[in-house]
């Protein structure tokens, strides 16, 4: 976070730190330049922790500041490892996200001229780099920004890098390749943040910067961009589609539960304006020409974490309705092994938050090797779409919590609405057939609202479970991936050992783990899915019961056949096979949630983890 303004920037770091507080983190930090002097404070810990060593000893009122909240890459989440670092002399303040692969040869080089380091990171390397490149520039306007090219083209890795100097008491400049960086335009004040909810209690207006810029932000001379080289860029202006309200809890007492009640809007408004009047679909924005289109033959589905599972629902939608091969791939071992991909490759990258570095990396692997690169995003101004050759936006709005609800929903729905428009291009499926799937597309946002109208009963399980030392999922065909995604959601949020299993699997290995008690929640596909796939199912809930295990069963509305083995029972509306992972997953993102925070735990932010991954 980054302010410069009339404000007092003390206030406006804080509560712009606030407001990123849901990005994760472990320790905080803020710098402030007033009548001539840099003064800063930082301390491990949550932000509070930072409160109280202002409360003792106040920083001066300023109208420029730089704030930062640290998720532990290099060196502990320790005070001295904490952000800001000052350059030697104390004229430079940095603050960093990303990692600074060569910073140990920097490190060498700062020591062998004399400078002593104070903390364990590869960021205070920068400022004192930075210090020294300012000292060696003649004086005038814009020499910040200067030296901040100068360093910035000696880094190698990832970074955001946000500086502000002694010298220069109107000014704060940044620097970002690869890592988050937007900028907000207010009204004679200027914003930075990791991202908008820095800076949407003030403003709307932000500035998108592509990738190795360098930013300046100064009260009198405004917003200036460059690249690395000094050369002026154009940013791309953008209007910010939420408000700071969209980004508070609303009366819930976590985001968590006000995400999870707002999917059925979410997916409402992600279908918005897709679906055509006459029944087929409308996708503008895919900026790929239906030539492009009929021109694939393979597909990649590559993401992270919920945003894998989504890419595993995909899979099935899309090759049943289109016929073109499907890979789904974790980003992070994509690039790796060397994926065959060409002009007619399609890759489909999935993320929430658009700054994943794991598939921010395969994209740019992708699009080396010439594929075509469609993002399917609900950042608006992030990276990944911006790579991208095209991009489907979900209309999620801001997801705040870590474990992502909303977000993933609307990743499923616009996983359906790129198969189904591909279908319709090919012409593989017939009008009818399209506007009979585009007419259960509709339906999705009331039967979500149909499955929390009634998820009592899934709190009060949550209570019986909280105990529970290892819960198992199981599912089949897109029920696995809804397994894979409630045994993900427990883990993050209630740190209960819990795994995922294709159903199919069982007998070849995971029953040996079910004992008297354990457990075991089932989704179940409809009874209407294809060979028999809802018997071999049921046979495997009478299995792992026989073992002695706990069975809660997810199943559809007039479902009997599941009724006898079923210790627990939760119903989901019926829906077309590959459309129910939208309803199916709901009572696990309760589960989850309610069993957190039955055992007391911080629910919005669990521990060790970051809302977004933008180191590798
Ligand atoms: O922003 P992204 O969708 O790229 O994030 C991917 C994962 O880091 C994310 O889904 C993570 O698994 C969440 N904690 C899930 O709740």
């Amino acid at each position: 976070m980054g302010y410069v303004g009339p404000r007092d920037a003390r206030d406006v770091v804080l509560e712009g730190l606030r407001r990123l507080e849901y990005r994760g983190y472990d320790s905080a930090g803020i710098a402030v330049v007033a009548d001539g002097t840099l003064t800063s404070a930082k301390k491990a810990g949550k932000l509070a922790n930072l409160e109280k060593v202002l409360a003792d000893q106040p920083l001066p009122a300023a109208t420029i500041g730089i704030g930062h909240t640290r998720w532990a890459t290099h060196g502990g989440p320790t005070d001295r490892n904490a952000h800001p670092h000052l350059s030697a002399d104390g004229t430079v303040a940095v603050i960093h996200n990303g990692i600074i692969e060569n910073f140990a040869v920097l490190r060498a080089e700062c020591e062998s001229s004399g400078v002593e380091f104070t903390s364990d990171t590869d960021t205070e390397v920068t400022a004192h780099l930075l210090a020294a490149a300012y000292t060696a520039l003649p004086e005038g306007p814009g020499r910040l920004a200067e030296a901040m090219r100068t360093v910035s083209r000696r880094l190698e890795g990832a970074f955001t890098l946000v500086a502000t100097c002694v010298a220069e008491p109107d000014t704060v400049v940044a620097s970002r390749r690869s890592s988050p960086l937007v900028v907000g335009v207010g009204d004679g004040e200027y914003f930075l943040g990791s991202d908008v909810a820095a800076f949407i209690g003030h403003t709307r207006e932000a500035l998108e910067l592509g990738q190795d810029q360098v930013v300046e932000i100064d009260r009198t001379r405004g917003v200036t961009v460059t690249d690395f080289h000094g050369a002026t860029v154009q940013p791309t202006a953008y209007t910010v589609d939420w408000d700071a309200e969209a980004a508070e809890k609303g009366g819930y007492d976590w985001f968590m539960l006000k995400e999870i009640a707002e999917q059925p809007r979410a997916i409402a408004d992600t279908l918005l304006g897709r679906l055509g009047a006459n029944g087929g679909l409308v996708l503008d924005e895919v900026r790929l020409s239906d030539q492009e289109l009929r021109d694939i033959d393979k597909i990649f589905v590559v993401s992270c974490g919920t945003s894998f599972h989504a890419g595993l629902i995909a899979k099935y939608a899309i090759e049943h309705w289109t016929r073109i091969p499907v890979e789904v791939e974790l980003a992070s071992e994509f690039r790796y092994r060397d994926p065959v991909l060409d002009r007619s490759t399609l890759v489909v990258v999935i993320s929430q938050s658009g700054e994943t570095m794991d598939t921010l990396m395969a994209l740019r692997h992708a699009r080396d090797q010439k594929a075509r690169v469609l993002a399917i995003c609900n950042a608006n101004g992030s990276t990944i779409p911006r790579e991208s050759d095209a991009v489907l936006y979900t209309h999620a709005g801001p997801e705040v919590a870590v474990a992502s609800t909303k977000g993933f929903l609307t990743q499923i729905v616009a996983c359906y609405l790129v198969g189904l428009f591909l279908a319709q291009v090919r012409g593989v499926k017939y009008e009818d057939e399209v506007a009979a799937i585009v007419a259960d597309l509709r339906r999705l946002p009331d039967a979500v609202a149909e499955v929390l109208a009634g998820m009592d009963a899934v709190r009060e399980l949550a209570r019986e479970l909280a105990d529970a030392n290892t819960i198992l999922f199981l599912g089949r065909h897109v029920g696995y991936p809804v397994a894979l995604e409630g045994a993900l959601k427990l883990k993050e949020l209630a740190y209960i050992h819990a795994e995922g299993f294709a159903a199919g699997e069982l007998k070849h290995g995971p029953i040996a783990v079910v004992d008297q008690g354990t457990p075991v929640i089932v989704v179940v596909p409809s009874p209407n899915s294809r060979e028999s796939v809802h018997g071999k199912v049921v046979s495997n809930i009478q299995e792992v019961r026989a073992r002695g295990a706990r069975t809660i069963v997810i199943a559809e509305e007039g479902d009997e056949a599941v009724v006898p083995f079923a210790d627990h029972l939760i119903r989901v509306p019926r829906l077309p096979t590959l459309l129910a992972p939208v309803v199916t997953v709901v009572p696990l993102q309760v589960l989850a949630c309610e069993i957190a925070d039955t055992r007391g735990l911080d629910v919005d932010q669990p521990r060790n983890l970051a809302k977004s991954v933008t180191v590798e």
